[in-house]
């Protein structure tokens, strides 16, 4: 079988089980299964496959088929400008979340040394865009999942970062230094009507801890919020990514807890993504 055969009967395959991208998912597969880049099989889709490749490419688009995310088969995703190992301990990272990268670079000066504090930092994605864009902050990052924590130290040490951040396994409830300049999360918060609606890739593969907020989707934010007020320095920024509708309850309470609120950005859709607010007391 050449590659052309093979992209052909994956993607059927795919389409079988209403898989989104099924043409591009299958190039993906089968540069993970020959070990070549994907532009190198379009130009080359006549070349012939071994058997070991054929029986590894079968394995990963089985996987594909059964919703698993591609990210997860690949093992990776780029976020904002760098690849991210991914495993199915974290959320993969999204697009939507850039903007609280783009957002909060504009609070964090080049050329001064900000204490930051990432609450759920999962893969690290976010920790790490940040701290590479400017070298000279500190930052901690947290999260409650020890299986989340060894895939962000993992990317650290992919980016040279390790000696840059300190990664540590807790819950933000119980979490407890002080005089941090920015926190920055983007925490679980699908409500439980919205979970069971998710797509069967994310609803059975991403982790749950990592997606759903409790039944109104505010538990995290809250906990986030109400921690904030005590773990920010006076006039300290907490940005936060929030989900669709969540706006008006999370300005509530950003200000029952003493924040002002800065801005409020919207996404490549239009949809209120990212809150940036000051403690004030
Ligand atoms: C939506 S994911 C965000 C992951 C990553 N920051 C990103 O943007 O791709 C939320 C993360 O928060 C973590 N988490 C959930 N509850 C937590 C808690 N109480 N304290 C600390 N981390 C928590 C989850 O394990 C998960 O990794």
């Amino acid at each position: 079988m050449n590659y052309n055969q093979i992209l052909k009967k994956g993607a059927n395959l795919l389409k079988k089980n209403k898989i989104k991208n099924p043409n591009l998912d299958v190039e993906l597969i089968l540069s993970k299964a020959i070990n070549r880049k994907r532009e190198e099989i379009l130009l080359n889709t006549n070349n012939k496959l071994k058997n070991r490749e054929i029986k590894k490419f079968k394995h990963f688009l089985l996987r594909r088929y059964q919703k698993e995310p591609i990210a997860y088969i690949l093992g990776y995703k780029h976020f904002w400008k760098h690849k991210f190992f991914t495993n199915r301990s974290v959320l993969i990272p999204r697009p939507d979340t850039e903007l609280v990268i783009e957002e909060t670079l504009k609070y964090l000066p080049y050329d001064k040394s900000k204490k930051i504090l990432d609450v759920g930092t999962g893969s690290g994605c976010i920790v790490l865009s940040l701290v590479k864009e400017r070298p000279k902050s500190r930052a901690t990052a947290i999260d409650i999942s020890t299986k989340a924590i060894n895939v962000a130290k993992t990317n650290a040490k992919l980016h040279q970062l390790e000696n840059k951040i300190n990664f540590i396994n807790i819950d933000i409830d119980k979490y407890k230094s002080y005089n941090y300049d920015l926190i920055i999360s983007n925490p679980p918060y699908i409500n439980s009507i919205e979970f069971n609606r998710l797509d069967d890739d994310i609803k059975f593969h991403e982790p749950k801890l990592a997606l759903s907020g409790g039944f109104d989707g505010f538990r995290d934010l809250k906990k986030i919020i109400i921690k904030s007020n005590k773990l920010l320095k006076i006039n300290g920024k907490l940005i936060l990514e929030i989900g669709d509708k969540q706006k008006n309850q999370c300005v509530r309470i950003l200000n029952e807890n003493k924040f002002f609120i800065n801005q409020i950005s919207k996404d490549l859709s239009g949809k209120e993504r990212c809150i940036i607010s000051t403690r004030l007391q």
